[in-house]
């Protein structure tokens, strides 16, 4: 951190994420260098590509220790394979995403949302969608990839803090699954 760092907000921007080892995040790379530069689209940092498995927003103090209180959930360690992307035309967000997702992950966020929710954490209305972010700001690509194959054995619990005029993750907590 340092001085591009601007002053704090009142709440801390915080979500619960599959954060990627170094040799994950190198491969997520590799495998979408050519669909982000084809998108015209402003490229995700390397350092901060992630899945989100569930976003809580602002939180206070208190809301930040009860979102901290709800791991471990242990649905053991998994593999996502991703190997689509696309460009969702709405948000203009070019993605990376498994086909099929593992049932893990999919049991991971229900009872991740299950213990926010116990909690009093309202659940997403919206379906998940897991997915890496590449690039913001793209056109429509035709691109295949080659999938890349993420070992998963951790959550982690992430804050965005703003960093200019970008954005910095900062991984408060990890948890093995
Ligand atoms: P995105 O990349 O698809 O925008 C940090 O902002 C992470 O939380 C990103 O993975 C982002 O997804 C996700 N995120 C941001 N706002 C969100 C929202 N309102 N609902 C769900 N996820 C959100």
């Amino acid at each position: 951190m340092n001085e591009l760092v601007d002053t704090p907000r009142d709440g801390r921007r915080v979500f619960f994420a599959l954060w990627p080892d170094d040799t994950t995040r190198s491969a997520l790379r590799f495998a979408t260098q050519r669909a982000v530069q084809v998108s015209g689209g402003r490229p995700i940092a390397k350092d901060n590509l992630h899945l989100t498995v569930a976003f809580l927003g602002e939180l206070s103090a208190e809301g930040l220790a009860m979102a901290r209180a709800v791991p471990p959930i242990q649905v053991g360690e998994f593999e996502i394979t991703l190997d689509a992307i696309g460009v969702w035309p709405e948000s203009k967000i070019l993605w990376l995403a498994p086909l099929a997702p593992p049932p893990a992950l999919g049991e991971l966020e229900a009872r991740l949302w299950d213990g926010l929710a116990e909690r009093g954490f309202r659940t997403e209305e919206r379906i998940y969608r897991p997915h890496v972010t590449l690039a913001r700001r793209a056109r429509a690509i035709e691109e295949v990839v080659a999938p890349v194959l993420w070992p998963v054995r951790e959550l982690a619990l992430v804050e965005s803090l703003p960093y200019g005029k970008n954005v910095h993750y900062e991984v408060l907590e990890r948890w093995p699954l």
